[in-house]
């Protein structure tokens, strides 16, 4: 099998024979696992051998993406992509059905263009390696995107991507102008041959659906050359309770210049202690100076007490990494740092609230939280430019008459089953507990932060009804429009895994 696989890739790679054999890795090599434990984001799967690719394929260029997808196709081997191995559920580089995973790593360059206020950014680059070129070339323009900086631009753009510049400039999705993609004949296509259709599901549909995505444009967002933070830790008393009360009626309505997002969690440090508190975090980005914000918050949210000295100036560059949680002094260079800062187990879960969350269920949250050493409730402000752009846009569909974005993610340091089960059952029961107060018909979830607890496709093949029970969750309306692509853009259903898009039917 072997044998035959490199023979197909050597025949049809454009120089009619590999020349190194540097981008295939099988799994005797030691930097096949040095790849696949690197991919591996969430080491939850790391052990169960069963779920590894056949061959691990790191192309240099968009031709031996090409090879590795007819290759496959024609081994009957399926096809896993990985950009930055963020999947929330490890979709890109684990399958039950023999596969091989193509790891973009090596296809990461980014060119800026300030005078077209554009960029081309590879798929396998990061947030953190875009953010950091484009402050090369300029301090007054950025990109809005989400807050992790070593978060692959490839399934990162594909599910949609936002961050602290939503209210001001949407999603990811919402600013990119142009894309190469490799289909499961192996054509290469732009937006222009691939058709408005495909590139409108490839912005948001999620990935693995479609094709392959090699490179993005983006069109930048300007940023002011002056912007404020500001993080305000407060105990979850009363007092803090009334706090969140008025943020939930508040956060969606100031200005798009101001997001304040939530943290409600065990305050730093696993002491007896912090265990025993729980804290919510007030964290803000500003787009313009401090003199600004204070009489802005005063008069928008003075419930808060916000402070000149609560905040910090800085660039918006600079607020990236805050946000990232680095120090004031790290150097920029931390931003092309691959490796992730706190790599542990995780299990997630979404929501999004239409409507405020009474008193009761936030102390229910609270409760919960005491019952977990690391675990965090983040709610993301929406409205500003989120509710300008109409649900059917893109596929990503949680626009207009969302408050916020809500996020359950738990953490655990100790390998096991055992220990899996405990934490995943922990946030199951908060996630039931949730039900009643947020979004119903259907209970919505954000594809980026995936999680197969709400459906999955049944194997070779779902039938679109079935799939419909996780698909409209995330996509709502769309999701029929995107099975629609689906069928036109890749009827043989090759890109596939447990919540592709499925084929109209
Ligand atoms: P990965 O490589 O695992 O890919 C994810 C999916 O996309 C897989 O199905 C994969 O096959 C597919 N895919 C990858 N590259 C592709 C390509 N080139 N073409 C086609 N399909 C492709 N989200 C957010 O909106 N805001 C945020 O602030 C954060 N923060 C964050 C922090 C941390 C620590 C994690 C783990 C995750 C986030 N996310 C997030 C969620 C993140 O956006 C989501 O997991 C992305 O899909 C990750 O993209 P990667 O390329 O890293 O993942």
């Amino acid at each position: 099998d072997h044998d035959n696989f490199v023979h197909c890739m050597s025949i049809h790679s454009s120089a009619g024979y590999i020349k190194s054999f540097k981008y295939l890795h099988t799994p005797g090599s030691t930097s096949y696992f040095n790849l696949l434990q690197s991919a591996q984001q969430n080491p939850r799967w790391l052990n169960s051998s069963s779920l590894r690719p056949r061959y691990i394929v790191t192309p240099y260029s968009a031709d031996e993406i090409r090879v590795a997808v007819i290759c496959s196709r024609k081994h009957n081997l399926q096809i896993r992509v990985k950009s930055g191995g963020h999947d929330y559920e490890g979709l890109s580089y684990l399958s039950k059905t023999p596969f091989v995973m193509i790891d973009l790593i090596n296809l990461r360059s980014i060119s800026v263009n300030l005078e077209e206020e554009t960029a081309w950014v590879h798929s396998g680059a990061t947030l953190g390696e875009l953010y950091y070129s484009i402050a090369q070339k300029s301090r007054v323009h950025g990109f809005p995107a989400g807050l992790c900086p070593s978060v692959g631009i490839g399934g990162h753009f594909s599910g949609g991507g936002f961050g602290t510049l939503l209210r001001k400039h949407g999603l990811a999705a919402d600013n990119i102008l142009d894309a190469y993609f490799i289909d499961a004949n192996g054509d290469i296509l732009d937006r222009e041959s691939m058709g408005e259709d495909l590139f409108w599901a490839i912005r948001g549909g999620g990935g693995g659906s479609f094709g392959i995505i090699i490179a993005w444009k983006i069109k930048l967002v300007r940023v002011p050359p002056v912007v404020t933070v500001f993080t305000i830790h407060k105990n979850l008393d009363q007092e803090a309770m009334q706090l969140v009360h008025k943020w939930q009626r508040a956060a969606d309505k100031l200005p798009e210049d101001l997001f304040i997002r939530i943290v409600i969690q065990h305050p730093d440090g696993p002491t007896e202690e912090t265990q025993k508190t729980v804290e919510v975090l007030f964290n803000s980005l500003f787009l313009g100076p401090v003199n600004e914000l204070v009489p802005l918050m005063r008069k928008s949210f003075p419930e808060l007490g916000l402070l000149e000295e609560n905040c910090t100036q800085m660039s918006w560059i600079e607020s990236v990494l805050y946000f990232a949680g680095f120090k004031r002094d790290d150097r920029m260079e931390v931003l092309l740092d691959r490796i992730v800062q706190y790599k542990s187990y995780f299990k997630a879960k979404t929501d999004f609230a239409e409507r405020p969350i009474p008193e009761n269920a936030v102390q229910g949250i609270r409760e919960a939280l005491l019952q977990e050493e690391v675990a965090f409730v983040i709610m993301d402000p929406f409205g500003g430019k989120m509710e300008k752009i109409s649900e059917s846009e893109l596929p990503f569909p949680h626009r207009k008459g969302n408050l916020f974005n809500i996020q359950y993610l738990v953490k655990w340091s100790v390998d096991g089953n055992a220990e899996a089960k405990k934490h995943i059952n922990w946030i199951k029961m908060l996630y039931k507990y949730m039900k009643p107060y947020v979004s119903r018909s259907p209970r919505a979830a954000y594809i980026n932060y995936r999680d197969l607890d709400i459906g999955m496709n049944q194997q070779p093949n779902s039938s679109y009804s079935e799939a419909a029970v996780w698909g409209r969750k995330y996509f709502k309306g769309n999701f029929k429009r995107l099975a629609g692509v689906k069928m036109r853009a890749d009827p043989g259903n090759f890109f596939r895994n447990e919540q592709s898009i499925p084929l109209l039917s």
